[in-house]
Parts: structure tokens; C-alpha cells; sequence
């Protein structure tokens, strides 16, 4: 069974979809980090990313693979903090944004995915690289909710790296929302792989919803597909 989730950023779906995959035993696909880590790669072999052709040949020179946490493994060596660096956040809207390298992420997804139950969430998992998923949920929160989310990560994450010793000042709730917005535009207006709204896909306001009540209402809908596809 395949469970495609969608949704802006900052709207939860990440959590959801690694609390379902955890429950069911399916694996949880984030394909957020597989465009993190092409553009990590990009860095670290200072690959011009604004070339699909050379972009493409470095994604064809590595292999690629999830670990059950999200964290993409390459070449057998698991990445997940180094996705989330300050240099990788600079250019990996803009690498997602390439054509050829969407194609490539999609038909690497699809590989792993192949004849296994899994939960995978994105931008285009509805609509594109999951068009026939048995179950297709889009994620929505308002700016000032998503903005207001990610600003308490970030001062979670700053007492992390406090109590070890490091010192980073958290960006300002206005450089947040700022961000978000940004981010919207962009996710929404990309050629390709454009984040939208599938027609077959239900959609989840969680602005006014905890975690576990966006969840409950998630697995819900699941059990309900599964009665009727019994019947
Ligand atoms: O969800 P995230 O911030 O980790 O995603 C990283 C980037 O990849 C972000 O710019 C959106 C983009 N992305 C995409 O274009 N399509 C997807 N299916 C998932 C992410």
C-alpha cells in the first residue's frame, strides 16, 4: 500500500507521516531529504548545481536509500543533520526546482519503493510520483500557525545546541514567516512538481489541531479505506 502526504512547509507532515509509517511497520519516505541530499552532495563535490546534465551524472555516480528515521543513506552512510545545514538550505529550492533532477529523484522514490507498504510525503507525492496511491492526504496549516511551529523548533534546537556547548541566536519570528512565504511561492509556482491540491486527496486543515488529534483524524480516514476496500 502506498500513502502519499503533501503539504507546504512547516504543516506537519513530516511527523505524521513517520508516526504512521512507525505504527503500520511501512517504511516513511521524505523526499524533502533526497533533495537535500543531492544538493549536499553538490557541496561536498563541488558539483555546479545549476547544471541538470552534471547534476544528473553525480546522482547516477551514488546510490541511494532511506533509513526507517528519514534520513537518506548514501553509499551505506546515513545523512540526516548534515541536510539540515545552513549551506544546503540555501540552494536546495532552487535544485529542486530542476526538471531533470525531479525526474531523477521520482524514478530513485519509486525504485526503493517498489512492491513495499510505504508512507511518503513531499510536495508533488499526491500528484506526481504517487498519482495511483491508495491514500492521498494534503496537510494545510496558515502561515501564522506553520511560522509559529517552526519558531519553537528552532528554540528547541537552540537549547539542544546550547546544552552542547554551541551558541547560535534562532532566527526572529518575522524571519520565519518572511521564509515560509517565500518558500510557498516558490513550492507553488515551480514548473514542474508544483505543490497542489489533488482532486482525490483529502484535505486536513491541522491550524487549530495538536499532533496526535491531526493523527487520530489521519488513521481514521485510513481505517475507513480499508473497510470499504474489504467490502
Ligand atoms: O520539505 P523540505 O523543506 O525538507 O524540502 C526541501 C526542498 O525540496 C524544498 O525546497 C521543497 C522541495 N521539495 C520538492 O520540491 N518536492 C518534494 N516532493 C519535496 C520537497
Amino acid at each position: 500500500m502506498k500513502i502519499a502526504i503533501d503539504g507546504p512547509a512547516g504543516c506537519g507532515k513530516s511527523t505524521i507521516a513517520r508516526m504512521i509509517a512507525d505504527n503500520l511497520g511501512y517504511l516513511y519516505i521524505n523526499s524533502g531529504n533526497l533533495y537535500r541530499a543531492v544538493a549536499y552532495l553538490a557541496i561536498r563535490e563541488t558539483t555546479p548545481w545549476q547544471s541538470a546534465p552534471r547534476m544528473v551524472d553525480l546522482m547516477k555516480r551514488h546510490h541511494f536509500d532511506y533509513h526507517p528515521d528519514g534520513s537518506v543513506v548514501v553509499d551505506g552512510v546515513s545523512l540526516l543533520k548534515e541536510l539540515r545545514s545552513s549551506e544546503v538550505d540555501a540552494i536546495v529550492s532552487q535544485v529542486s526546482a530542476i526538471p531533470e533532477i525531479r525526474h531523477e529523484v521520482n524514478k530513485i522514490i519509486r525504485q526503493i519503493a517498489v512492491s513495499k507498504n510505504v508512507v511518503s510525503e513531499g510536495r508533488d507525492i499526491t500528484t506526481v510520483v504517487f498519482p495511483d496511491a491508495e491514500l492521498k492526504i494534503y496537510l494545510d496549516a496558515s502561515t501564522q500557525v506553520r511560522a509559529t511551529r517552526r519558531f519553537q523548533e528552532k528554540l528547541n534546537e537552540q537549547t539542544d545546541s546550547s546544552k552542547e556547548g554551541a551558541r547560535v541566536s534562532p532566527p526572529s519570528m518575522e524571519e520565519i514567516r518572511n521564509n515560509i512565504e517565500m518558500r510557498d511561492k516558490l513550492d507553488k509556482e515551480k514548473a514542474t512538481g508544483a505543490l497542489k491540491i489533488a482532486q482525490d486527496a483529502e484535505y486536513l486543515d491541522t491550524s487549530d489541531l495538536t499532533i496526535a488529534q491531526v493523527y487520530e483524524k489521519v488513521y481514521k480516514i485510513l481505517m475507513a479505506r480499508n473497510a470499504h476496500g474489504r467490502k
